[in-house]
């Protein structure tokens, strides 16, 4: 396999009501891979407010015949869409590794989940199960549905670019919204990709719309009054602005925002094992996931040996194009990501942790045309300090001495993210209480603090969510809304609370 497939970049178009379509304004960018710049991915286009206009019109419009057909012949399209994706996952997970620089395996691994969600989802379609309950009152009947909202906004981040967008997609889908999807500018290939599938799948014009471009689209896309749902996927900061815009038109808002988590490792626990998660959870997707687990806290008893083992692992990780199967580690996603990194590389030791493995860009030979950076560890790092506390992106790990069980569920507790958590310990009541007491809104006992599955809620507390969740049954509740229904078959009037005292 050579390290870059040079391939004629071909233009992709907006999709819009059904069409394939220019930006109006004809304006475009060009999409190249992280690993080796000269590699065009292709060309996309720079929509401005006007195409997220058209998007969110054509949605609107489909809306009405779309919530009317019934959720399970919706499901049947899911289930189609399912089978495309199968089809199409090597050219899909191949497209995403040269559009990201997650390393091909990885690649694989993120249209897996959206396979699994649109399953997951198309299931649903035969049951969104509501509540029948015995009425207070003779002859009358009482229930709740689900109903849905109308358009909803999808706004995805680089780092899984089929998996999240299936997360907001399927079940907006499911539930009978329509939807439009924005990318992140840096992905927008593995959105074509996605949305492609869903249009050989049948999903009815306008019902899906997608337009890639910059912020003015996310931001239209999070006010215009036809937006009903408004779920993104991003930064803490973009995430609070999309909140703030979309509150006076009191839309539903789903966030999901930054992480700093945690794998806690305590004096009992199978070190080898915890050294195997530390580096998957770190260094997994070039730590460019919202679930990595940049922090360790280690119990001071076995701190040394993990230390020991675990920087001589990190070492020995290799790092390249992530098209090379042998790569374990690619590249950060774009130069500022890199410049991300190294500024924090630059802070932790300005902070007086100790720099144990890693700490420099890798630059030699077809490198230079890429954006990587050697996996770094710290060690001796002080809760407190800005690497302990700030969400980096990138793969840096700090590790962070502790005492006992107390201390470390402190320190993890001791951020403003609460995404995701992790203790190895092989005592059954350190495992449960850590369980508790972290505030997290994932949890893994003997696990590092990624792998998700679809099936289960996923989110966080604190300012990495606002109280929703995505995937599981749990995202049926962000996109659709009760509705509680009554029918009186009496033929006379019963007023509730006031007839319902006669036996
Ligand atoms: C993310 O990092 O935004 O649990 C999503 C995991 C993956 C999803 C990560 N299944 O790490």
């Amino acid at each position: 396999m050579p390290h870059s497939v040079h391939t004629a970049a071909g233009t992709f178009g907006n999709f819009i009501d059904g069409e394939w379509v220019p930006s109006r304004a004809g304006k475009v960018f060009e999409n190249r891979n992280p690993a080796d710049q000269d590699d065009l991915i292709g060309v996309f286009q720079q929509s401005s407010v006007d195409d997220a206009q058209a998007a969110i019109e054509a949605a609107r419009g489909a809306y009405e015949r779309w919530r009317l057909v019934p959720a399970p012949k919706r499901a049947e399209i899911l289930f189609r869409a399912a089978g495309l994706l199968v089809e199409r996952k090597e050219q899909c997970a191949r497209d995403m590794t040269r559009e990201m620089g997650k390393v091909l395996e990885e690649a694989r691994g993120d249209v897996q989940e959206a396979i699994d969600m649109t399953f997951f989802m198309a299931g649903e379609g035969r049951r969104q199960y509501g509540q029948t309950v015995p009425s207070e009152l003779r002859d009358k009947f009482a229930m709740s549905v689900r109903q849905p909202l109308g358009v909803c906004s999808a706004i995805t981040p680089w780092n899984f670019p089929m998996a999240i967008p299936s997360w907001k997609i399927m079940p907006a889908l499911v539930c009978g919204n329509t939807v439009v999807f924005k990318p992140a500018t840096l992905t927008p290939l593995s959105a074509v990709n996605f949305v492609k599938v869903l249009e050989d799948a049948g999903v009815p014009k306008g019902v899906v719309n997608l337009v890639t471009g910059g912020p003015d689209v996310g931001t239209l896309l999070a006010t215009h009054e036809a937006v009903r749902v408004v779920s993104f996927t991003g930064s803490t900061s973009v995430g609070r602005t999309v909140n703030q815009n979309a509150a006076p038109g009191f839309k539903k808002v789903h966030l999901e925002m930054g992480g700093k988590n945690v794998v806690i490792i305590m004096d009992d626990a199978l070190l080898d094992l915890a050294v195997d998660g530390c580096l998957w959870g770190g260094f997994g997707t070039t730590g460019q996931r919202c679930t990595a687990a940049s922090r360790v806290v280690v119990h001071e008893k076995v701190y040394d040996d993990f230390i020991e083992r675990f920087i001589a692992r990190a070492r020995a990780l290799r790092v390249g194009n992530g098209l090379d199967e042998q790569v374990q580690v690619g590249p950060s996603i774009s130069a500022s990501q890199l410049e991300t990194v190294m500024q924090y590389v630059e802070v932790g030791q300005t902070e007086g942790a100790s720099l144990l493995a890693g700490g420099h860009r890798l630059d030699a030979g077809p490198m230079a045309k890429g954006f990587f950076h050697e996996p770094t560890v710290f060690g001796d790092v002080d809760p407190r300090m800005r690497i302990a506390q700030e969400e980096i992106f990138g793969p840096v790990v700090s590790v962070i001495r502790c005492r006992s069980l107390d201390q470390a569920i402190e320190i993890g507790n001791g951020v403003q993210y609460g995404l995701s958590a992790s203790i190895y310990t092989r005592d059954i009541n350190r495992a449960f209480a850590a369980m508790r007491d972290m505030y997290t809104g994932i949890f893994y006992v003997n696990a590092p603090t990624i792998g998700a599955e679809v099936h289960l809620p996923f989110g966080g507390t604190k300012a990495t969510g606002n109280g929703h969740r995505e995937a599981g049954t749990a995202a049926l509740d962000v996109f659709s809304e009760w509705k509680s229904i009554y029918v009186d078959f009496s033929g006379r009037l019963q007023r509730a609370q006031i007839d319902a005292q006669e036996l």
